[in-house]
């Protein structure tokens, strides 16, 4: 068989991006060579992502593109869920397209070479993530962090979200492969693992994670394993809803030093009545709570969010709702998405009545409020000192480092010489800014 050279562009949330260095690894093993430059590419996949129209429209116009210059091209990912077989309408002479549960088929087409091929994939888990479990970060790709798919799909059918119908239903990986794949990974180098679910607190709530039987919450017990391996040094994960913010959890967060105290807990809207017609199954009142809770542990317990505005039917009275929600949780970070109905999902089926001009003006006050916020929530940490891992040299300027506290604050600070990738070390900060924090070695 023939060697191809090939690149991937990643469209989406953490999980395209864990999928796509699946794939690049699954193709390296395969015998064909990764390249940097798109001009050096026979092949190109791309990673598409479909939760926001605009999202879909960026990934399907850079496969399009891609055909026009010549390349092979591939789709993967949640767009050609969605799509299904009109795949090839919306991006005529497409050679493959693969939906998110079937990536690990790529190396396989690729080899083949007979296209067009289409793979929706449906019930294909297992398959999938042994071949997650093979092909972690610091083998292929030198890394101190990695992400780690414990959860894949959504049962959680909130009424404007395509997610569960591209990425199907639950399904927890058992935790004797979680465990075997981040130890394998800290052989490797890595540090920090995050790890990855839609409601990742949901991890073996549909089907069962540990192999004897447990009956407990077994979300926190992952944790607590993953805890005990030597030379991990933190972990993450990603996203959460209130519903999973039990005393386990909490108990987890107060007794492990690795667990970052960082939570990114979506809230999608501060009323209640849009939050009943949203699905949510929680109200204002108990989203408050689960953030109080956090922060009775530490005060500097990092809750960010994501934010929908111009939901339909929202009027100004449920908009300033969100406003002082999220002023009164006091978030440290927040994305804020201007509504966008997808097909087939419930509020698809309602009239999208915010006019965009006023959705994107809540946009921004939402924006100018957390500006205001994140520096007002910075400031306290100046004097203090973090625990902040180094990630690699600043962008915008080389001569310093920059890396995260625990609650995913981005630090940068003046090279001293004796730090290396992945170390942790101690910075004390002097000065805020609404997304950075600036500091000194301590
Ligand atoms: N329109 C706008 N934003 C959406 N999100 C999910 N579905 C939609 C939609 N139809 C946002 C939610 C979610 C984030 C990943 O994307 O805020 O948390
Ligand atoms: Fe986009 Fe959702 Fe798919 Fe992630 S899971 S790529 S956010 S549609």
């Amino acid at each position: 068989m023939n060697s191809v050279k090939f690149l991937i562009h990643t469209y989406g949330c953490q999980m395209n991006v864990r999928d796509s260095e699946a794939v690049e690894a699954l193709l390296v093993r395969a015998g064909h060579v990764r390249v940097e430059r798109e001009e050096d590419a026979e092949l190109v996949v791309v990673n598409s992502c479909t939760v926001r129209q605009k999202a879909e429209e960026k990934a399907v116009g850079k496969a399009g593109n891609l055909i026009a210059a010549g390349k092979i091209v591939g789709l993967m990912g949640c767009a050609v869920k969605r799509l299904g077989p009109d795949v090839f309408k919306r991006i005529p002479k497409l050679h493959f397209a693969v939906g998110p549960r079937a990536f690990w088929m790529i190396p396989r087409i690729v080899g083949e070479g007979r296209y067009p091929v289409l793979e929706t994939g449906d019930d294909m888990v297992p398959q999938g993530m042994d071949a997650h479990a093979e092909t972690g970060r610091g083998g292929t790709f030198a890394a101190v962090q990695s992400y780690v798919t414990v959860l894949l799909g959504c049962d959680n059918r909130c009424s404007y979200c395509i997610v569960p119908d591209v990425r199907g239903h639950e399904y927890s990986r058992p935790a004797e492969d979680v465990v075997a794949e981040v130890r394998c990974l800290v052989e490797r180098g890595v540090k920090e693992v995050c790890l990855l679910g839609q409601s990742v607190l949901r991890y073996g709530v549909r089907n069962q994670a540990w192999e004897d039987g447990w009956r407990g919450e077994a979300f926190p017990r992952l944790l607590r394993a993953l805890d005990g391996i030597d030379g991990l040094e933190r972990i993450r994960f990603t996203s959460a809803h209130p519903k999973g913010c039990t005393d386990e959890l909490l108990a987890v967060y107060r007794d492990s030093r690795k667990v970052c105290r960082h939570l990114h807990l979506p809230v999608q809207s501060g009323s209640d009545r849009i939050l009943a017609a949203m699905g949510r199954r929680y109200t204002r009142a108990e989203y408050l709570d689960a953030v109080r809770r956090l922060r009775a542990l530490d005060p500097e317990f990092a809750v960010t969010t994501d934010v929908i505005v111009g939901y339909p039917g929202e009027t100004e009275a449920d908009f300033e709702e969100t406003r002082s929600l999220m002023e009164e949780a006091g978030f440290d970070n927040s994305f804020v998405f201007k509504y966008s109905p997808r097909p087939g999902t419930r509020s698809a089926a309602l009239p999208d009545d915010v006019p965009t001009s006023e959705k994107e003006r809540r946009n921004q006050v939402l924006l100018a409020d957390q500006e205001v916020r994140g520096q007002r929530r910075n400031e306290r940490l100046v004097g203090t000192v973090r625990e902040v891992m180094v990630e690699g040299p600043s962008k915008r300027n080389e001569s310093r480092w920059s890396g995260r506290d625990g609650g995913n604050r981005i630090v940068v600070w003046d090279r001293d010489g004796g730090e290396r990738v992945g170390d942790l070390v101690k910075v004390r900060i002097t000065a805020a800014h609404p997304q950075t924090l600036i500091g000194e070695l301590a």
